[in-house]
């Protein structure tokens, strides 16, 4: 399966990985959605099948060609994520999680169209989605399995990615910096990636390919020994 140099070191490893962006359904046409284009978890899938992996792609609402050698489990919702991970998890040696999760949901989703009265708009009621990344981390499916978060991140890149990492309770957060066009749909990435035990790996720019390889050498280096 190993194409090109490098090492197959993932080999006889099964990673778990989500990407792109859920949407969160308010009638049978409209949904509460974010940019995500699910590049960067596509990548990840990508590089992990080329090292060797097992690869479960839980994909929220993407439109790319499924990576080669990964199984893709298509998802819509925030909800639908959570099941599919859950399930997938078991088995997981890493579990990478990309996607941009919405925060909230509409508390119901209409099941017809909602048509304008003419009294103007309606407030919308949202309920809090789960937190995935934190519960895959607080509740860890084996022993040595490796958690990892994703946050984009404006203002104090360092000091919001250090608190989040804390609050999630994942093994690594990829911090990227976003604003001024940055990250979202374009195809070049640039990060920082924190550890829950102090150390930071910056990732210059460069294609979303590098920084998914950056990523699996850390998983890897997690994983010896288990
Ligand atoms: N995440 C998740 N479930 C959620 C929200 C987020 O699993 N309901 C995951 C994302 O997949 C990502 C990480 O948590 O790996 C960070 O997402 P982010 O939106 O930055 O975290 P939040 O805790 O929602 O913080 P914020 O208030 O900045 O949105
Ligand atoms: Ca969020």
């Amino acid at each position: 399966l190993r194409r090109g140099p490098g090492p197959a070191d993932l080999a006889g490893r099964h990673v778990l990985i989500t990407a792109g962006g859920t949407r969160e359904a308010l009638d049978p046409v409209r949904y509460l959605g974010n940019r995500s284009s699910g590049r960067q978890g596509y990548a990840l899938a990508a590089t992990a099948a080329a090292r060797g992996a097992q690869v479960t792609l839980v994909a929220a609402n993407t439109d790319l060609p499924a990576p080669a050698g990964a199984e893709v489990v298509p998802v819509e919702s925030a909800e639908q994520m959570h099941r599919a991970v859950l399930e997938a998890r078991k088995g997981a040696d890493a579990v990478v999680m990309a996607a941009a999760v919405a925060d909230f949901r509409p508390v119901a989703s209409a099941q017809s169209k909602i048509k304008k009265t003419g009294a103007g708009p309606e407030p919308l009621d949202l309920a809090v989605n789960p937190d995935i990344l934190a519960e895959v981390s607080a509740d860890r499916a084996h022993a040595g399995q490796v958690v990892v978060g994703f946050a984009a991140e404006t203002d104090d890149v360092l000091a919001n990615g250090r608190a989040k990492l804390a609050r999630k309770g994942c093994d690594l957060l990829v911090v990227n910096r976003v604003g001024g066009g940055r990250a979202f749909g374009t195809e070049d990435n640039q990060a920082v990636v924190l550890a829950s035990d102090g150390g930071s790996t910056e990732v210059p720019t460069g294609p979303k390919t590098d920084l998914a390889d950056r990523v699996w050498d850390l998983v890897a280096e997690r994983l010896t020994g288990t």
